[in-house]
């Protein structure tokens, strides 16, 4: 009978309080100053008038998978309240309610109106279309007048989700009128005024820039169920916002690079041309010196800080830079991000004008403390791709090492020359998009500032010795042999691999066709993928898959259970075990009731904690905080017994629209990937658990990312798309990867061995096991309701297994057929089915599923790729 770990008392637990409360202490330091007139802090827990659809509607993270069904969000509103203010608007957030039920009630009427026109499920339209809530209703003399108070609190929130993209409309990227008409009536009424973005991403803030009247901005971001209660420590000053941008704010959406083009803008959602090439984000504003409100790396404190590079050493292939930080102010205490970035010389490859390549956070300092920092940094690491060589190349010249607060306000602090070009990785091309040009970079201008030529002339200079670099060259892996079964008269099960008696190669070489066949897909194919969509598929409830129980009989082959992320554990809260011992979801995927729990039954609740979504955490540039979020999450992956976390996710924030980006951490590969790494040492600390980092690669819109084909140049490719990836992998070894839906130059990056071995693997030393994103083969009915001819087929599950694909979920029967057919008629090999299989079987006999098992990471040892902080 299933065994179920969940509790039986609905009480919170002190797992639970002691959670939440760890992430409501980490919560300041993912929220952004972008403005502040000396307003905040408030100080005094005085009467706010409390107005913005995030205020009573706090957005906790955004919706579909990324989602995690909570005991209780605390609003705004109930933070303040709870933490002595005492909000006097009350009449217009009632009236917010009606006007919001009634926004409400009409998305759900279109839903249901499309779920009848085209047959898809209800429920599963309400997962895959993001609800964007009602943006503002006026504020009138009348509620100024009632307010009586000269303090206002304006929330404004935004929400999206997996399955569409943001747009460039009002209420959505853009202010609504009403926005636009709140922010001038409150500025100009009320003597305080601060305005907090409960958002996952940018929006246009021209108009909170330039308000007189707007005295504090602050990015609050989306921060889980902690959410209100943040928002009051940092209006009573218990809590000092210490984040930094991990995006471009660049007011008008038209100011960000292939605004033009992007997902839906240009009418095609089929092919997607990366004209920008490498320029994303502030590579694109600095390079070309385009306009913008906030850089990338920005955030004010409450106090100032005095950056000072106090040595720049050579130490063989690495720089490490001495920097003293001290807190020149006099009342508050604060954190600095101390920034590097670095502007490598413009040689045969064109370069953007600087990248970040390493970044520490102080502790806090009180008035007057300082703190050294030691940042290594790897030369080897500042190398470009050349796509006509097949390498990583240092070019010769100067690299410019520039030390700052931010991405706009650095100094450049040395000079570091090489003589010569230095390879530093022999690899070779995989990516030849058709009809895309180079991106041109002549006649353009990048950003400078007054003193730069002159602390260039005058920065010292470190020469590089080329004999210090050592160049690594990728070995390419030959297509599997089929293993041999050496051990005919024994029976091998899974107890005697763990127990070191024999290899998993040895278990898998004894499997049938089918066996192996039913591993490398998810268990929905003997149990009906519907009933993974609808919760009720998997013995953890609400995890999204779990691998087959096919063999748990014969060889105690035990199932691996994989719930969604990343702000979190995605799962059903409360469900009831009916005296046969099966389950039912009290509550359905959306947290409602669902009508039909049976009336004899056990109870059970499986609260996890909504920690902060990925770009707020990003804002935090906290790399151990992220760790002891990952933590939190793998303590609660133990009490579940969930094996695989469906997270973190890292696709690299191409465009403020994606409507997954919230899920995401930033524009920057570097800050992507030492996040990744950060989430994935916390979990993996855990015994037998471990994350699965996602969408692997370039899903960056969410309109028709089934199907959408990104045509990449291998070079964007190298240093952008895949360069995050890269750094979680060498760094911190995910037990898994999950493949993306798109396709990448014409093929499914599902089906792309070039994308999920030969990188992956053969280049990176990948050891873990890779999947398919949902449903990634199968003919489901979304597909068809997109409303158009779509130019692109589905990926083919038995090119998946051919690419080292080793996972299909959640599964479906079709794949098995596919399979098994392929490998009868000769098309696929038994021993590229046994090399999935088999990796599957590793990471399940090194899952906690066994006694004994041990943190992923002591398995298999990670590799710093760039820099460190001592
Ligand atoms: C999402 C994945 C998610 C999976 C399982 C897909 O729709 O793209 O991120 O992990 O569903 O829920």
């Amino acid at each position: 009978m299933q065994k179920y770990l969940a509790t039986t008392n609905p009480d919170i637990s002190e797992r639970e309080k002691r959670h939440l409360e760890a992430v409501r202490g980490m919560a300041a330091e993912c929220m952004v100053i972008l403005k502040n007139d000396g307003v905040l802090p408030l100080r005094r827990t005085e009467k706010i008038a409390l107005y913005g659809n995030g205020a009573r509607h706090t957005v906790k993270g955004g919706t579909g998978s990324g989602d995690v069904n909570v005991r209780t969000t605390v609003t705004v509103e109930e933070g303040l309240e709870r933490e002595g203010f005492q909000v006097t608007t009350k009449d217009w957030l009632d009236r917010f309610d009606k006007a919001a039920e009634a926004h409400l009630t009409a998305h759900l009427t279109a839903l249901q109106k499309q779920a009848e026109e085209t047959g898809t499920a209800f429920r599963m339209l309400r997962i895959l279309t993001p609800y964007n809530p009602l943006p503002m209703i006026p504020v009138t003399q009348e509620d100024l007048e009632k307010s009586g108070t000269e303090t206002a609190v304006y929330v404004i929130a935004r929400n999206s989700g997996e399955g569409g993209d943001r747009r460039d409309v009002k209420g959505d990227y853009r202010l609504s009128d009403d926005e636009e008409e709140a922010v001038r009536f409150l500025a100009k009424n009320y003597r305080k005024l601060v305005v907090l973005l409960n958002v996952g991403g940018p929006i246009d803030v021209t108009l909170l820039e330039k308000t007189p009247g707007v005295h504090a901005v602050v990015l609050l971001g989306q921060l889980g169920s902690v959410t209100g209660l943040a928002a009051a420590d940092l209006l009573k000053g218990k809590a000092v916002p210490g984040g930094r941008l991990p995006d471009t704010w660049a007011g008008e959406y038209k100011n960000y690079p292939a605004s033009d083009v992007f997902g839906a803008n240009d009418g095609d959602t089929n092919d997607e041309y990366y004209e920008e090439d490498i320029y994303t984000g502030y590579r694109y504003f600095d390079t070309f010196n385009k306009p913008l409100v906030y850089e990338f790396g920005y955030g004010l404190s409450y106090t100032d800080f005095e950056i000072k590079t106090l040595k720049v050493q050579r130490e063989g292939a690495e720089i490490v830079l001495t920097v003293r930080v001290v807190n020149t102010g006099d009342t508050y205490s604060g954190r600095e991000v101390v920034q590097v970035y670095v502007s490598s010389p413009y040689g045969r490859l064109p370069k953007p004008y600087q990248e970040l390549r390493a970044f520490a956070k102080t502790g806090v300092l009180a008035p007057g403390e300082e703190e050294v920092l030691h940042i290594r940094l790897k030369v080897s690491s500042f190398a470009s791709y050349d796509p006509e060589n097949g390498c990583r190349v240092l070019e010769t010249g100067e690299y410019l090492i520039r030390v700052g607060s931010s991405s706009r306000k650095t100094k450049v602090v040395c000079k570091a020359l090489l003589k010569q070009d230095v390879v530093t990785e022999g690899l070779k091309n995989h990516f030849f998009p058709d009809k895309l040009e180079p991106y041109s970079t002549e006649f353009e201008k990048p950003y400078s500032y007054k003193d730069e030529e002159e602390e260039t002339d005058t920065a010292p200079v470190i020469v590089l010795d080329p004999a210090d670099f050592s160049a690594r060259t990728a070995v390419y892996e030959d297509a599997p042999a089929e293993l041999p079964d050496l051990h005919k008269d024994h029976r091998i099960t899974m107890d005697e691999v763990v127990s070191g008696a024999y290899t998993v190669d040895e278990l898998t070489a004894q499997l049938t066709d089918e066996e192996l066949t039913y591993l490398t897909v998810g268990e929905a194919a003997r149990r009906g993928a519907a009933a993974v969509v609808d919760q009720r598929g998997c013995d953890l409830p609400g995890a999204a898959g779990e691998t087959t129980g096919l063999l748990q009989d014969s060889r105690n082959i035990l199932k691996m259970q994989l719930p969604d992320g990343p702000a979190g554990l995605r799962l059903v809260k409360e469900y009831v075990v009916k005296p046969d011992g099966r389950y039912v979801s009290a509550v359905d995927a959306l947290g409602s009731e669902t009508g039909d729990s049976p009336v004899e039954g056990v109870h059970h609740y499986q609260y996890a904690t909504a920690i902060p979504i990925a770009s707020s955490l990003a804002a935090s540039w906290d790399l151990d905080l992220i760790e002891r979020c990952g933590d939190i999450v793998g303590a609660e992956m133990e009490e579940f017994g969930a094996s695989l976390w469906l997270a973190p996710g890292m696709n690299h924030h191409r465009n403020p629209l994606c409507g997954r980006n919230f899920e995401y951490y930033s524009e920057d590969p570097l800050l992507t990937g030492k996040c990744a790494a950060a989430d994935t040492k916390g979990v993996q600390k855990h015994p037998g658990v471990g994350t699965t980092i996602k969408h692997f690669c370039a899903n960056n819109q969410e309109d028709n990312r089934m199907f959408v084909n990104e045509r990449i140049s291998e070079r964007a490719m190298r240093e952008i798309y895949l360069r995050g990836f890269e750094i979680a992998v060498r760094e911190a070894q995910p037990m898994a990867v999950m493949s993306s839906y798109n396709l990448v130059n014409g093929v499914h990056t599902a089906n792309a061995r070039e994308i999920l071995t030969e990188v992956l693997r053969d280049e990176w030393g990948f050891g873990g096991l890779v999947m398919t994103d949902w449903c990634t083969t199968l003919d489901i009915s979304f597909r068809q309701t997109n409303g158009k001819d779509l130019k692109y087929d589905k990926a083919s599950a038995r090119a998946c297994i051919e690419a080292g694909n080793d996972l299909i979920m959640p599964g479906g029967m079709s794949d098995v057929e596919e399979i098994l057919a392929s490998v009868k008629d000769g098309t696929l090999s038994r021993g590229a089915l046994q090399k999935c299989a088999s990796r599957v079987l590793l990471q399940v006999s090194r899952s906690h599923l066994y006694e004994g098992a041990k943190p992923y990471g002591e398995n298999v040892p990670g590799e710093i790729v760039t820099f460190t902080v001592e």
